[in-house]
């Protein structure tokens, strides 16, 4: 990064001593764990959890946090390795046995951009935000797990998504129990989240619905209100989702935070080459 965007960037998170200053710690009580308010704000995750697989907390990030943020991010998106990936919504090499009408043999184009982690200065908003161990914890308890971890992935562990003009996240599964997101920007258009709550499980895969959906069927789609500063808590394992193509000059940006049930997690080389142009990390940062 040039010296002048580096000593913006610094002046920016200087007016922040802490992490929790971006938080709306009245509406979000996260740093007071013993508190009612907490308590209930976890009743109030796992309740939406356990209804769609989504939790939305509007204005996590108090709009100021988040108007800095966002400038942060739209700075550090100059710096976005954009990928094309035409593939299925199960994240699998399609198999040419299935018959060619198989939901698993249907495949679309996914088009978006990626900071990694190791692009983000250590005294980043963002990264600040994630580094912090209130955040972990709460995420934690809102999920109903024992603990997280963060991602041990130099690359992977906290991305922001930069979908700009034309941009698209197509229908897939994730391969991963839950992800958590920060929406910093919104595009002009479009860049809607679809989803269909469960519509599989373990035991059953619903390929008819799923193939509907593929096919441009409604049935069973929701669009999740989120707004800047909103923090998602999303089970994607067995909920078919997607990102609609985002129209004009804005960036949609979005950040992603890498957690996991158990340490070390990390990114193959061959996922780090696609999403970030590279396999190796940065020696800078780190
Ligand atoms: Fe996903």
């Amino acid at each position: 990064m040039p010296t002048e965007a580096a000593t913006v960037l610094e002046t920016r998170s200087s007016k922040y001593l802490n992490p929790s200053e971006l938080v709306d710690l009245a509406r979000y009580p996260i740093t007071d764990r013993s508190s009612k308010g907490y308590a209930d704000l976890i009743t109030f995750c796992r309740e939406q959890l356990l209804n769609c697989g989504a939790c939305v907390l509007p204005g996590f990030v108090h709009q100021k946090g988040v108007a800095d943020m966002a400038d942060e991010a739209a700075e550090l998106a100059l710096l976005a390795h954009h990928n094309t990936v035409v593939g299925n919504a199960y994240l699998t090499e399609i198999d040419p046995t299935l018959p060619e009408t198989d939901a698993r043999r249907m495949t679309d184009t996914t088009s978006l951009g990626a900071v990694a982690y190791d692009q983000m200065p250590a005294s980043s908003l963002l990264r600040r935000l994630y580094e912090w161990d209130f955040l972990m914890e709460f995420l934690a308890d809102a999920l109903g797990k024992e603990r997280l971890f963060r991602y041990a992935d130099p690359m992977g562990a906290l991305n922001i998504a930069v979908m700009g003009d034309g941009d698209y996240l197509r229908w897939h599964f994730d391969q991963t129990d839950f992800v958590t997101t920060i929406l910093l920007q919104p595009g002009l258009a479009g860049g809607e989240y679809e989803f269909v709550p469960m519509i599989r499980s373990g035991d059953k895969p619903n390929y008819e619905h799923v193939k509907a959906v593929l096919n441009g069927s409604r049935e069973g789609v929701i669009t999740l209100d989120i707004q800047p500063g909103g923090l998602v808590l999303f089970e994607g394992r067995n909920s078919l989702h997607r990102v609609t193509e985002v129209q004009g000059a804005k960036a949609r940006l979005i950040a992603l935070l890498g957690y996991d049930t158990k340490p070390g997690t990390t990114g193959s080389e061959y996922l780090r080459q696609i999403r970030y142009g590279r396999a190796k990390p940065l020696t800078e940062n780190q």
